[in-house]
């Protein structure tokens, strides 16, 4: 049932080309330049638009922060991603101009349930986005665009998070081309990166036997910080919650240009910092940021895209560049580290103690 692998997660890490494939399939438009997605919104609805709010829990959240980005550049709209537990509809809005979007894959989770009724209360429009068909969220939701990852056993969110990241950011292309802020030209090579995501990801899953190598030479580390800018952040931020969740090891994801506002002080050549250095993440900048730790002994591993040169990196992990997609390749490697990281101390994987699949109490 796994398989042949050893548990959920890896099966789930390596589903990522197919799950991608199917996320999709059907929904890239490159004759319009548009993605099609089975939606429709009361007429004039996206061209009013003023705001769109993302809320979401955990990994869901870094997905939500990362297609916050998205939105804002190529939809022209002021986008927020939202932790559905901090959630309150701000009544200064105008909720006939606000979209709420919920990304969820359970679909279960209480508090972004919670927090979508509270969008829905203030007269918000709300959308569903997630991996369950029939789930409590779409019965809720005035609309539903699912991610079609199939189903993810591990209580690790990771292929699920790939999922959502892509169908996002199929979102922000459609709701750029409803708008008019977003060309046609421009939209056809945010799909064609996008269509690459499934080969450039099972690049990343052939060395995964390298990653592995890397984890031998840091699984005695005393803490691992993740770096990133842009879209670069919300994939630290992922790849330390993955870390801290299946090994139980401490880490911590950062912005990048953070380090030194504080964090620096808890370096040591103890503590291997992993950064994203690959277009999309303002990777010179980032550089800068991972040299200031490294001086000060840490072992600094990169996932890189030939973008900048990194020959100082103790480790370099390479990905092929897809634009603001890039970020979601770089990932991968992330997961596989945190994987090998606790695969090494013999951790119960797929069910992390203290943890559930779905957490249905606020
Ligand atoms: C992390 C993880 C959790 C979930 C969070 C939201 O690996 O799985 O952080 O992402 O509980 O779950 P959903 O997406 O079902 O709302």
């Amino acid at each position: 049932e796994k398989g042949g692998y050893d548990h959920y997660m890896l099966k789930e890490i390596h589903e990522q080309p197919t799950a991608l494939r199917q996320a999709l399939s059907g929904r890239v438009n490159l004759d319009d330049g548009t993605a099609d997605l089975d939606l429709e919104f009361p007429p004039g609805f996206l061209e009013s638009l003023e705001e769109i709010q993302l809320i979401a829990c955990g990994t869901s959240y870094y997905a939500a922060q990362y297609a916050a980005g998205l939105l804002e550049r190529v939809a022209d709209v002021r986008a927020s991603a939202q932790l559905a537990s901090e959630y309150t509809f701000n009544g200064g809005r105008d909720p006939w101009r606000t979209l709420t979007v919920a990304v969820t894959q359970s679909g279960e989770t209480a508090d972004t349930l919670s927090a979508l009724r509270r969008a829905s209360g203030a007269g918000v429009r709300t959308l569903a986005v997630t991996n369950t068909l029939g789930s409590t969220v779409t019965r809720e939701a005035d609309d539903s665009l699912f991610i079609r990852a199939g189903p993810e056993i591990g209580v690790a969110a990771t292929k699920t998070f790939a999922s959502q990241v892509t169908t996002l950011a199929l979102l922000s292309l459609f709701i750029g081309r409803e708008r008019g802020t977003l060309s046609a030209a421009d939209a056809r090579s945010a799909l064609a990166d996008l269509r690459g995501l499934p080969g450039a990801v099972q690049q990343v899953l052939d060395e995964a036997d390298t990653v592995r190598e890397a984890a031998e030479t840091y699984v005695d580390a005393s803490a691992y910080f993740f770096v990133g800018r842009t879209y670069g952040y919300p994939v630290a931020l992922e790849g330390s919650l993955k870390l801290k969740e299946i090994a139980y090891d401490h880490a911590e994801g950062f912005a990048a240009g953070e380090l030194k506002h504080g964090p620096l002080a808890l370096v040591t050549d103890e503590t291997p910092v992993l950064a994203v250095l690959t277009e999309g993440t303002r990777p010179a900048e980032t550089l800068n940021n991972v040299a200031e730790a490294q001086t000060r002994g840490s072992p600094a591993i990169g996932i890189v895209d030939g973008t900048v040169e990194t020959n100082a990196l103790d480790v370099s992990f390479e990905v092929p560049s897809l634009g603001t997609a890039t970020p979601l390749v770089a990932n991968v490697y992330l997961q596989l580290f945190a994987y090998y990281i606790a695969d090494l101390q013999g951790r119960p994987i797929d069910k992390p103690r203290n943890l559930a699949k779905s957490v249905t109490v606020e």
